[in-house]
């Protein structure tokens, strides 16, 4: 699945279980959420920008994106549904990044209607947004850009964000949709799913709609699902669960002056060799032919047993 991760993306939209997608920035990152067994990448701007040690507020560049979002690509077999942020500026620019995007092999770029430079969504209080014409043309714009037509397109709405309320995030999702979104991310930083709920209830169009649970933590795939949500995307979990493990384990070594109270805790070097596909990366290994000739001969690598 490399090309076609895009199509496999809108064949698991149509029909079937929720989608569920989790936050990575890098190679690692990535390759362990596939390896737990999701369904998709989410190929995250706040991630990357903390990986970066800088705000997400449109800081880093389209190509510090891409470069990102590639390299989870090629990590993993899934999907990578990739955070594009406001599309890195206007029209020109969606239309240079759908056509870079696609031509990496992402299955999906998702970008959202708020003004260039963005604030996370989680950050402040003040979010504007595009109007709503501007917005479509930079959806449009991403949908005529792309050569084989394999790059979905998710359309964000930050409405709830913005205080807008439910009504203008239904009538902005309906334009957008019309503009061509293949889904559409209704983002709410809401304590319980209802204003989430509010929306999917009444949206009666056949886009898919897409939600990231990240402050209505409490709510199950499977309610979601019922709710007519078609993809689920846990967008920063695992990159927190790491910042408070490093910085427990650092902390620790740093006092206790030895790191033999951690060892019991921390993966073992075996298991990070398993991420980077030691065990399965190809080698040319040379031998010595009935005539004296050098040979070559393929083996996997090993990961042997150092720690
Ligand atoms: C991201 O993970 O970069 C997102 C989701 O866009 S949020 O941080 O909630 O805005
Ligand atoms: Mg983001």
């Amino acid at each position: 699945m490399t090309a076609s991760k895009g199509r496999y993306l809108r064949e698991r939209l149509a029909g079937g279980d929720i989608v569920r997608a989790a936050g990575a920035h890098d190679g690692m990152s990535a390759r362990l959420v596939e390896r737990c067994g999701f369904d998709a990448v989410w190929a995250s701007g706040f991630e990357l920008s903390t990986s970066f040690a800088v705000p997400d507020a449109s800081i880093l560049t389209m190509s510090e994106f891409l470069a990102a979002a590639r390299t989870m690509h090629e990590a993993v077999s899934i999907p990578v549904i990739a955070d594009c942020d406001t599309g890195f500026g206007d029209s020109l620019n969606v239309a240079y990044m759908a056509r870079r995007y696609e031509a990496a092999g992402i299955a999906a770029v998702c970008i959202e209607d708020k003004v260039f430079p963005k604030r996370n969504s989680f950050a402040g209080a003040r979010h504007e947004l595009e109007p709503v014409d501007v917005f479509q043309e930079k959806i449009a714009t991403a949908k005529a850009s792309q050569r084989d037509g394999n790059l979905l397109v998710f359309a964000r709405t930050e409405s709830l964000i913005a205080g807008q309320g439910v009504a203008e995030a239904l009538q902005r999702a309906a334009s957008y949709a019309e503009a061509g979104a293949d889904a559409i991310l209704v983002h709410s930083r809401a304590r319980t799913p209802c204003e989430l709920f509010a929306f999917t209830d009444s949206w009666d169009r056949p886009t898919p709609v897409v939600a990231i649970p990240t402050s209505y933590y409490d709510v199950t795939a499977e309610e979601l699902a019922s709710h007519g949500v078609r993809v689920v995307i846990y967008a920063n979990q695992a990159m927190r669960a790491g910042v408070r493990a490093m910085t427990e384990t650092l902390r620790e070594i740093r006092e206790s002056g030895t790191s033999a109270s951690v060892e019991a805790r921390i993966a073992p070097m075996t298991e990070l060799f398993a991420i980077q596909g030691l065990d399965h990366t190809v080698t040319a290994l040379p031998g010595t032919g009935a005539n004296g000739e050098r040979t070559w001969q393929l083996a996997a690598g090993q990961a042997g047993s150092r720690p």
